[in-house]
This record gives structure tokens, C-alpha cells and sequence, in this order.
């Protein structure tokens, strides 16, 4: 699907579908503005439907009105965004999501989209989020039917048309920035949709390369001998139990200018799939934990995005990739092993496999990159999901103003993540008496807390913050955006984060 911004009239546009988003009419009783002008030309249909109060610019709220020759567009649909001091980029992302679905569902193949920029957002920010909207709406995870039971993809073209003086550069620039960060949110989801079976570790390392390759990044492949090399004890211990191997994978992204500075590392949590392993899951939901890969889902997606959008930064994205089952050669509760760090950790539960497998790619992070902080992404506990639902990721960090920025970087996506506590309680709880760590914390107590700090011990004195996206990885609840399965989550938030982004070294 390709996204394109103009500067024309839309009145005058030949497309099979015109959407014009409006703002709430509050009490008034006839069309405002502009649409006073298209009322005009389509007979009063829109002062009727204002007037009766079936339209009002609510927001979702919709009118598809038959222009029959009038204009030269064959449907409009007036699509409500509600106030005015509501109206942000998550609101532009929803209506270039709607405009795709409902273009879709017509089998329209070309979308135009009445583009209008205000104070609060600019052109660039406009064209970027509905870009962002119609790309990510347009996503669908059908290429394991045969035929699939809505319309595919019908949709060709979306244009983006913006009033004469707005300022085109920008929007151009934002809807090509929406489109990449998008796209790459999207491959984030196929990877983490893709089954366990189609996806075990050496596979995603490979869908990694592919990545790598198309968009000239380096890439770091280390199989099992690599890892045994390294004495990397904690990630073959998780990837022991199956006869798929793990994998450690890193992507380096190395802009011309700066290449010496110190890069920033995304580390993914990569359990392709994810069955408790001895200290076994029940089986209902069991399936869903295909998306235990979903941190790395985004690093590769992120990566993706630091390439194609040519961020000025050094970027290294490192995904540990396991499978965590039972079998004869799986790692036991009671198990002690030894991380590449050379700190033990007692295994007390196999089913808090992640945190074992950032051990060794944390440590991996920051011994072969030296990087100015680590930011890792991870499905990482039940818990997060109890305290925050699906509505934000859980933020951990050792370092303040990383922390906040990737707050900010949160709201700006609508990604939010929110922060949590990491006490030395919680340190005190991953202790073990008989290694340096356990791999599991106080009981069901504050259970995203202790695993975020047996990371810490990890991840030591460098600047590191831990989004705990267990909540938020997947979801079952659709919006114009976001069909059923993996969301992607964290993709547009990284990269919001790189674009001021300076060494917190601070
Ligand atoms: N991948 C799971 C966490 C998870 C659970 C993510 C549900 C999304 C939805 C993780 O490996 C896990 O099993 N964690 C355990 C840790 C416990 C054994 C200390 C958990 O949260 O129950
Ligand atoms: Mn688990
Ligand atoms: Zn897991």
C-alpha cells in the first residue's frame, strides 16, 4: 500500500473513497465550515443528518453519503474525531486506520484522506500519524488461509490531501516517516503472530537476517557453539529442553556520521515459544505464548526503522531466541547455572525462563557493545498483566531521566508505558542462599518488580530501563488500528525515543 500527501482540492479528486474527518458540531444545527460548501453540492443531506442529530462529528462516528456525479468522488464518509482540544495524533491514527477499513470493506482500491493541519499539529505530524493509521489498519495476518474470510487487502493507494499553502515538504516527510515506522510495527507482528512451529529460534534468527540484509544492516548470528564459546550457561540452559536450538542474534545498526560513539542497545526477549517448560503451564492460553517473542519481534521491527529512516545514532538490537519445553534434556527447578557473566543463578521455576535468557544478552550487550544504555523489551511476567492490563507496559529502570524520556516517548505514540517500582526490596528477594541470584522473587509479591530486578543485577551500572509488554504484546480487542493477535508494541515508541535522543551519560 502506498501513502502519498498532496496539495489539492478534494472536492475536485476522482477517488472510490473520500474521507473527511469532523469535528464535533457541539449544539450548532447546521453543517460548519468547509462542509457547508459540499452540503451544498450533495442536496442537504449532511444538514439533515446534523440537524436530526444522527451525525454529529462524535468521534468514530460515521456518514457515507452517494455523491452520484455531484463530485467526482464516488463515497464519502464523514468520519467524527470529536473536540477540537481532543484531537491529537492517536485520534489521526484511528481515522487512517478507519479510512483503510472502511475502503477495504467497499472494495475500494483508492483512499483519499482530507488532511487538515492545526496549530497543535503540524503538517509533518499529520501526515505522519495517519500514515502511521492506514498502514497499521491495513495489517492482517492471513497468509496461513487458504482463502481468507474477509476481503483482502483491497486497498492500493491512500492519498493524503492536504489545503493549498500547507506545508507539503513536511507532510511528505511525515507520511514517508509514518509509513516505514509502520511497516515495521507490522513485520514486529508477523513475527510475533507467526506459531511456534513456523518460528523456532533458528527461523526468527534467519527472518532477522532477511530483515538485515534488505535494508543493509550488519548482522551477528551466534549458534550453540558460539553460546557454549561465550559460557553462555543461562540461555542454553532455557533452549536445552528443546530440539530446536536457541539463538543469540545481533543487528547493528552504524550510521556514517558518529559511528564511534557509544551505541544504544535494544535487547528482545526471544522465547519463540514458551510452555513453562518442566514447572509446566496449565493449557488453557497455552497457545498464546507464541508471541513470548514479541520483545524481539520489536527490536528486529525497531531495527528496521533505525535503517530505512537513517537514524544518526548507533543502534544495536540483540534478541535472545529459546524454546522453553519439557523433555529429558530440559533445565530443572533446582538447577544452578552459569550466565556468561559468571554470575550462578538458582532456577526455582523454569517457567521465569525470560529473565534467564536477558541475563546472558544483557551481559551480551554490554561486554560487545559498550553502549551508552540498554533498553529491553520482554513478555516477561503474568504480573505486569494484573497490575496494568493491556492499557500500558510496565517501565523499569536504574537511571531517572531515561526512564521519564521514555515516558514521554510513550505518550507521544500512544505506547504508554508506565513506570513501576524497582526496590532493593525486590533485590533482596531475587537473592538466592545457595548462587548469586534466583529466578524467582517473593511468591506471587510484587512479581514484575522482582523480575526487573533479577535483570538489574544484569544489566549492573549501565544506564538500562525493562518495558515489561506482557500486557501489551497481543490483544483480543480491535480498534481501527489493531486487528486480533500481536500489536507490535514498542516499534514507534523506540524510535520516538531516538529522535532527540542524547547519551544519558547525562
Ligand atoms: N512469558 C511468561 C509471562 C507471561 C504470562 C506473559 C502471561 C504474558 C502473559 C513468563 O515466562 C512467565 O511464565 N512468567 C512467570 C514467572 C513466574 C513463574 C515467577 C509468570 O508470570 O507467572
Ligand atoms: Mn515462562
Ligand atoms: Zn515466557
Amino acid at each position: 500500500m502506498h501513502v502519498t500527501a498532496d496539495a489539492r482540492d478534494v472536492l475536485a479528486t476522482a477517488t472510490d473513497l473520500l474521507v473527511i474527518p469532523v469535528l464535533s458540531v457541539g449544539d450548532k444545527k447546521r453543517p460548519p465550515g468547509r462542509l457547508a460548501g459540499l452540503d451544498r453540492l450533495l442536496g442537504g443531506g449532511i444538514q439533515a443528518a446534523i440537524a436530526s442529530g444522527d451525525f454529529r462529528g462524535e468521534r468514530d462516528q460515521k456518514l457515507v453519503l452517494y455523491p452520484d456525479g455531484a463530485l467526482p468522488a464516488k463515497r464519502i464518509l464523514l468520519l467524527g474525531i470529536g473536540k477540537d482540544n481532543r484531537v491529537d495524533a492517536e485520534a489521526l491514527r484511528r481515522v487512517g486506520g478507519t479510512a483503510v477499513r472502511e475502503a477495504a470493506a467497499r472494495k475500494a482500491k483508492k483512499v483519499t484522506v482530507a488532511a487538515t493541519p492545526s496549530r497543535r499539529l503540524r503538517a509533518g505530524a499529520v501526515g505522519q500519524a495517519l500514515a502511521e493509521g492506514a498502514v497499521l489498519g491495513n495489517y492482517r495476518f492471513d497468509k496461513y488461509k487458504e482463502k481468507p474470510d474477509d476481503a483482502p487487502s483491497a486497498v492500493a493507494a491512500v492519498q493524503l490531501s492536504f489545503d493549498k499553502g500547507a506545508d507539503l515538504r513536511a507532510a511528505r516527510a511525515g507520511a514517508k516517516r509514518g509509513t516505514i515506522l509502520a511497516e515495521s510495527q507490522n513485520l514486529a507482528r508477523d513475527l510475533s503472530n507467526a506459531p511456534g512451529n513456523a518460528l523456532p529460534p533458528a527461523q526468527l534468527a534467519r527472518e532477522a537476517q532477511k530483515m538485515a540484509k534488505e535494508v543493509g544492516l550488519r548482522v551477528r548470528v551466534l549458534g550453540v557453539p558460539e553460546l557454549r564459546k561465550r559460557k553462555m550457561g543461562a540461555i542454553l540452559a532455557v533452549g536445552g529442553g528443546s530440539a530446536n536450538p536457541p539463538r543469540l542474534v545481533a543487528l547493528e545498526h552504524r550510521p556514517k556520521r558518529r559511528k564511534d560513539a557509544a551505541p544504544l542497545c535494544f535487547v528482545g526477549k526471544g522465547v519463540t515459544f514458551d510452555s513453562g517448560g518442566i514447572s509446566i503451564k496449565p493449557s488453557g492460553a497455552m497457545d498464546e505464548m507464541k508471541h513470548d517473542m514479541s520483545g524481539a519481534a520489536t527490536v528486529v521491527g525497531a531495527l528496521r526503522a533505525c535503517a530505512l529512516l537513517d537514524v544518526p545514532y548507533p543502534v544495536v538490537g540483540i534478541i535472545g531466541a529459546a524454546e522453553n519445553l519439557p523433555s529429558a534434556t530440559a533445565y530443572r527447578p533446582g538447577d544452578i547455572v552459569t550466565s556468561a557473566s559468571g554470575k550462578t543463578i538458582e532456577v526455582l521455576n523454569t517457567d521465569a525462563e525470560g529473565r534467564v535468557v536477558l541475563a546472558d544478552a544483557l551481559h551480551y550487550a554490554k561486554t560487545e557493545y559498550d553502549p551508552c544504555a540498554i533498553v529491553d523489551l520482554a513478555t516477561l511476567t503474568g504480573a505486569c498483566v494484573v497490575a496494568l492490563g493491556r492499557w500500558a507496559s510496565g517501565l523499569f529502570a536504574n537511571h531517572t531521566r531515561l526512564s521519564d524520556r521514555i515516558r514521554k516517548a510513550g505518550d507521544a505514540t500512544a505506547e504508554l508505558a508506565w513506570p513501576l517500582p524497582l526496590l532493593d526490596g525486590h533485590k533482596k528477594a531475587v537473592k538466592s542462599p545457595v548462587a548469586d541470584v534466583k529466578n524467582t522473587g517473593a511468591g506471587r509479591e510484587a512479581g514484575s518488580s522482582t523480575a526487573a530486578a533479577f535483570l538489574a543485577a544484569f544489566a549492573g551500572d549501565t544506564p538500562w530501563a525493562h518495558l515489561d509488554i506482557a500486557g501489551t504484546a497481543w490483544t483480543s480487542h480491535t480498534s481501527p488500528t489493531q486487528p486480533r493477535g500481536a500489536t507490535g508494541v514498542g516499534v514507534r515508541l523506540l524510535l520516538e525515543l531516538l529522535a532527540d535522543w542524547k547519551s544519558p551519560k547525562l
